[in-house]
């Protein structure tokens, strides 16, 4: 049967952050018909979270070259220093140009932009706006952008079934379910000549994150049944001072960004003692996973449940003015930072790897493209440099625009042909009851969290392996199996955990965020490598190491 409609565009953009707001704009001023479908409501994703800010070497005396430094540095050997060295020195016109779109960041009495430090950062580099609500301040400037132009269109509650092929394997739009009121509603399809994902990470995988509800690892998901190639996917970065809410929190749990450790914050054991000395020599502003790694160690070492966060140095004028929302949110929960420390732990927060792809964007299936947090354009490697993820999506999402529009004035992009009511699914789809969710979330978090071991991940897969759901392979019908948005990302969450643990169970050494408690060394002879991983037609994961 067919779909409910069908409609067309030159470029639909799946996804609403940083990055498929960026695509978006850029693809229509170079005069491309764009779409944008989104799952939730346009700034519902994880840019509008971001907290601390957006690196850039925009300060008196730094330099592209000492932002590259520090990249490769967080990445762990794993970073390709092409993509890194594209970020650092497009990086700072990329965020003038963001400002020119209408993002404002919090400047001086003389009209400069304040740049405050992160963890690995040798130097003040960090753009803020309205303190730490950076994020939602670019996701306001770039929405109202977006919502102006009437060459857009939008659609929201668009919950993305699966990407359309054509014979030859050419991406050729996609199918959706769309919950709303309006003209595009219920099961439909859109034919395009590129498609973008944009969808962000994947943190609700884990059971604690920073990562709001929608984060389920769709556009991985998709990618990896339309045959794509994904890539280091073992590396999620655990982010260190997330606030503790006691340990059956679930769900997205509030940040207390590293600009707080930035501006002189410690982290202190419950006697007060700064356990970050010593350590490293840049003791709390130490690369994200040693910080998080010492955080989890003083916690078994001490049989503890977290750490804290001691900011009362600070004074109330300066936590009103410099960090509103934090205080707001430690408040919300009892917790004064003004008077006592904040109670702290790691919890998942982004995700390193994702869909390959090269520096315009380009997936390993022609014509899908991938940008943010979705993609792995090598910038992070094994981890990544904190406020680099905010400034990777601005930079590849004009990148890629720059590439679309290239390519349409070549005449290289053409128009697919796609039988749209006879489309099949290219990997079935299993999907499991909505309640698999929270299952899901447990097993990762006691077997692939911060501590891994050979052991642990196995007791995770044979786990996942039980939760295998009915497979669903006809993408257009007008009445998918089970059409809720809980079904699907259970579906999404299921194949982005098998695939995750699948990585990390190969690679035997520790690096980076991916912690092996029973190979706890860095083994470069072997390791010093990427892992990709495929869905074959059959529907099993493979994870090979990339030749050298
Ligand atoms: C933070 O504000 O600590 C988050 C920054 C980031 O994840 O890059």
């Amino acid at each position: 049967p067919a779909p409910g409609w069908t409609t067309a565009t030159d470029v639909v953009v799946v996804g609403s952050g940083v990055a498929g707001l960026t695509v978006a704009l850029n693809a229509r001023r170079a005069g491309l018909r764009v779409m944008v479908v989104t799952k939730a409501m346009l700034d519902d994703g994880s840019t509008r979270w971001a907290q601390g800010g957006i690196a850039a070497a925009l300060g008196e005396g730094d330099t592209p070259e000492q932002h590259l430094d520090d990249t490769l540095v967080a990445g762990a050997g794993l970073c390709d220093e092409d993509a890194v060295r594209t970020l650092v020195t497009e990086g700072p016109d990329a965020v003038r140009r963001l400002i020119a779109t209408g993002a404002a960041f919090d400047r001086d009495a003389a009209g400069e932009i304040l740049l405050t430090r992160e963890g690995g950062h040798h130097r003040r580099r960090i753009a803020h706006a309205g303190g730490d609500a950076t994020g939602a301040e670019i996701s306001r400037a770039l929405v109202s952008a977006v919502r102006s132009d009437p060459g857009i269109e939008l659609i929201e509650h668009a919950l993305v079934l699966d990407l359309l092929t054509d014979a030859d394997g050419n991406a050729a739009g996609l199918t959706l379910h769309v919950m709303g009121e309006g003209q595009r509603d219920g099961v439909g399809a859109i034919r395009a000549r590129a498609v973008v994902l944009a969808t962000g990470g994947m943190g609700q995988v884990f059971s604690a994150t920073t990562n709001p509800a929608v984060s389920t690892g769709d556009g991985v998901a998709l990618a990896l049944r339309a045959g794509a190639e994904v890539t280091d996917l073992e590396f999620v970065q655990f982010h260190p001072t997330v606030l503790w809410l006691g340990p059956d929190a679930e769900g997205q749990q509030p940040l207390v960004s590293e600009a707080v450790r930035g501006e002189g914050a410690h982290l202190v054991d419950a006697g007060g003692t700064r356990f970050m000395l010593g350590q490293h020599e840049l003791a709390e502003l130490a690369p994200r996973d040693i910080v998080a790694k010492a955080i989890t160690r003083q916690m078994q070492l001490q049989g503890a449940e977290h750490m804290y966060l001691d900011g009362r140095h600070f004074g109330a004028e300066m936590w009103e003015r410099r960090f509103p929302t934090i205080l707001a949110s430690c408040r919300a929960h009892g917790i004064d930072p003004v008077t006592e420390p904040i109670p702290v732990a790691p919890a998942a927060h982004y995700a390193s790897g994702g869909i390959r792809t090269d520096l315009s964007g380009r997936t390993t299936v022609p014509g899908l493209y991938a940008c943010g947090e979705v993609a792995c354009t090598g910038v992070h490697g094994a981890n990544r440099l904190a406020s680099n993820s905010l400034l990777e999506g601005l930079v590849f999402a004009e990148r890629i625009a720059d590439d679309l529009a290239a390519r349409h004035r070549a005449g290289d992009l053409p128009e697919r042909a796609v039988d749209v009511a006879a489309a099949r699914a290219a990997r079935p789809v299993p999907l499991p009851a909505p309640e698999a969710r929270a299952e899901i979330q447990r097993l990762m978090s006691r077997g692939a969290g911060v501590l891994r071991s050979a052991a642990s991940m196995a007791d995770t897969a044979a786990g996942l392996a039980l939760l295998t759901g009915t497979a669903y392979t006809h993408v257009a019908e007008e009445k998918p199996a089970d059409p809720r948005v809980e079904t699907w990302e259970a579906a999404n969450l299921l194949l982005v955990a098998a695939a995750l643990v699948a990585a990390a169970a190969q690679r035997d050494e520790t690096r980076g965020c991916h912690w092996r408690e029973d190979f706890p060394e860095r083994d470069d002879a072997r390791w010093q490598r990427h892992l990709i991983t495929t869905l074959t037609a059959s529907g099993d994961l493979v994870s090979t190491p990339e030749e050298q």
